[in-house]
């Protein structure tokens, strides 16, 4: 959206900014998501479609391949043509659309984001359906992955039956799509026992503290908080699940799930950078924390940084939830059809190595792999 005086700015951040704004609550500072009014243009396709509310779809890891193999270099040579059309785009772009020199700094990322992106609809059998056309356009954003996660549900509900529905299906259930929701099935059954665990564990009147940094819509720790809490209502008042994302419109989804769950009063958001975030915290101040999605984007030194920031603010005994992309033959279809940047794929040996550099000790870490081995989590125990 583009303000009156030139400004872009992201739709949902500029709501969450004039709400936080009105609460008197300064940037950085817990927001209640209870006290945050939300709309369904925050649905984040969880509410009504989450494979972590179905036995089947939570139960089952997806591992089909053979038909994608098979499938594999028509698959590639479309990936090829949809490279292709994102350079006469880019082209365009700069010749027609390059912010003028005294533009500010948002018209200049959102121009370079759409640069990165190319054009919104180039796809014929991909963005030409809505869900095909929210994943291409939310990438690098936690919409995107709302809308593979939603991909087993909305099958099962048949809304996928369409022309465009049936590419975008297949698309989406590619070996790297089953992946990304294999990651999601596992954090939420990690975090879940975790909390069952801490509460079990824990010492008369202690209070549980969660992180979820760069959370996006947080769908594997709302939805466990609300099992948990489902399970142990004497819990309520005695935990807190605190949400870190610098996108507003990712945190609005978060609050609007956490309303719809009915967990909001136990929902902090703080709208700011993780690293920011992690520096203004006290050492062994948070029982578990989680961040999923957000290693993939760090260069070593800054990954390493961040988990070793990590380790310094969790409690003794508490736990540290990741995950990283590794390679994959299917990492054309993201690159080139989803059309998403700057994924960094380490293999599982680099990321195990983050985590050590960080200062977990070989002891702390355990790494869960997923049958495709693309998306694995590290779960560490700091001791
Ligand atoms: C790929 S999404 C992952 C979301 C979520 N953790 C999940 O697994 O569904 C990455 C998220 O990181 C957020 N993000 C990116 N850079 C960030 C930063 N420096 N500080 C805070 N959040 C950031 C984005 O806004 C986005 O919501």
């Amino acid at each position: 959206m583009v303000t009156g005086t030139g400004t872009v700015v992201k739709r949902g951040t500029a709501r969450l900014a004039a709400q936080l704004a009105g609460n008197g609550d300064a940037d950085g500072v817990a927001a209640l998501a209870e006290a945050i009014i939300t709309t369904p243009e925050d649905d984040s396709l969880a509410t009504e479609n989450s494979l972590l509310l179905n036995s089947t779809t939570l139960g089952n890891q997806e591992d089909s391949k053979w038909f994608y193999v098979l499938a594999w270099p028509l698959m590639m040579l479309y990936a090829c043509w949809a490279a292709l059309k994102v350079w006469p785009y880019r082209l365009w772009r700069w010749a027609m659309c390059r912010p003028s020199d005294g533009a500010d700094e948002e018209e200049w990322k959102e121009y370079q984001k759409r640069w990165w992106l190319g054009p919104r609809n180039a796809l014929w059998l991909f963005d030409s359906h809505w869900l095909g056309e929210m994943v291409r356009n939310g990438v690098t954003t936690s919409e995107a992955l709302d809308g593979i996660n939603a991909v087993p549900v909305l099958s099962r509900k048949g809304e996928l039956n369409t022309w465009g529905g049936w590419w975008v299906r297949f698309w989406l259930n590619q070996p790297d799509g089953q992946a990304v929701r294999n990651r999601l099935r596992i954090t939420f059954r990690e975090i879940l026992n975790e909390l069952c665990r801490l509460w079990e564990s824990r010492q008369a009147g202690q209070k549980i503290h969660v992180l979820s940094l760069a959370s996006g819509s947080a769908q594997a720790t709302i939805e466990a908080m609300a099992v948990f809490l489902a399970a142990y209502s004497d819990a309520r008042g005695n935990i807190e699940l605190h949400l870190v994302d610098r996108s507003g419109s990712s945190l609005l989804r978060a609050t609007h799930l956490a309303k719809v769950r009915g967990v909001d009063s136990h929902v902090f958001i703080h709208t700011q950078d993780v690293k920011s975030f992690l520096a203004a915290q006290p050492d062994g101040s948070w029982d578990m924390v989680e961040m999923v999605g957000f290693l993939d984007y760090r260069k070593w030194k800054s990954a390493v940084e961040i988990c070793g920031a990590i380790r310094r603010v969790l409690k003794a005994g508490g736990m540290f939830i990741s995950a990283h992309i590794g390679p994959s033959i299917w990492s054309f279809v993201v690159r080139w059809v989803i059309n998403w940047p700057l994924l960094l794929r380490r293999p599982i040996s680099a990321y195990r190595r983050i985590l050590l550099w960080a200062g977990f000790a070989e002891s702390e870490v355990k790494i869960l792999d997923e049958p495709h081995k693309i998306h694995p989590v590290g779960v560490c125990r700091k001791r």
